[in-house]
């Protein structure tokens, strides 16, 4: 196979593309196949020029922590759930995300999500209990991974500036069905940086790899919902 990756040596420096060759294995995983390549004392580009070491970012490798998200074949995706038999002409194209500052390679800084939490004061204050009725959508939404794919593929997501997206939609509902002393100040906070922006493309629920109802969190705050026991 072809693996065809976007390369940035340093956050200020050029990207560039680079390619190299790799012998696809049976269900190799894309974080399998860097994995593989990383291990080569010698790595070499498709030319069989020295290549330094792919910079790419891991810890769980079974889809649970979100850290491997980047843009497969164009499309975001999570490396360690993307397996290479789908890659379709035998080539893989590899990108970090766009929608955040590169770091080295594959790797991006998503701070902005937690920075953006931080900024409205998104947190659970004075902890109350939820309605039961609540329960079964609270844990789904709380499965978020701050992976940063619903982030990538929304048409309205500004780098953060002002529209949060739909990771923070997720946390205020989590926040205003547990939290009594921030109810009032997080449903504002969403009503600004996610009510006001989102144009409900819905991208943000096809991409998400906790497969997160999104819609639902969305339509619970705009009825109020979540909040009163
Ligand atoms: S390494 Fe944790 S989701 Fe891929």
């Amino acid at each position: 196979m072809k693996i065809k990756i976007l390369r940035q040596a340093m956050p200020d420096s050029q990207p560039y593309w680079q390619e190299f060759r790799y012998e696809r294995k049976e269900n190799q995983t894309v974080a399998g196949m860097l994995e593989e390549l990383n291990y080569k004392d010698d790595l070499t580009d498709i030319s069989g020029h020295p290549a330094r070491r792919i910079q790419w970012e891991c810890s769980c490798l079974q889809g649970m922590c979100g850290a491997c998200a980047m843009v497969i074949n164009n499309r975001p995706a999570l490396a360690c759930e993307t397996f290479l038999r789908d890659s379709g002409d035998g080539t893989v194209t590899l990108e970090p995300l766009r929608k955040f500052p590169t770091v080295c390679d594959l790797v991006v800084d998503r701070g902005i999500i937690q920075e953006n939490l931080k900024k409205v004061s998104a947190y659970i204050g004075e902890y109350r209990e939820a309605d039961p009725k609540e329960y079964e959508h609270m844990y789904a939404a709380g499965k978020c991974l701050k992976c940063g794919l619903c982030l990538e593929v929304c048409p309205n997501y500004d780098g953060g500036r002002t529209f949060f997206g739909a990771a923070f939609a997720n946390d205020c509902y989590l926040i205003a069905s547990r939290s009594g002393s921030m109810e009032a100040s997080v449903r504002e906070a969403y009503g600004e940086h996610f009510a006001k922006g989102c144009s409900k493309a819905l991208s943000c629920v096809d991409v998400c790899p906790m497969k997160i109802p999104t819609l639902a969190s969305i339509a619970k705050m705009n009825r109020g919902q979540g909040g009163k026991k």
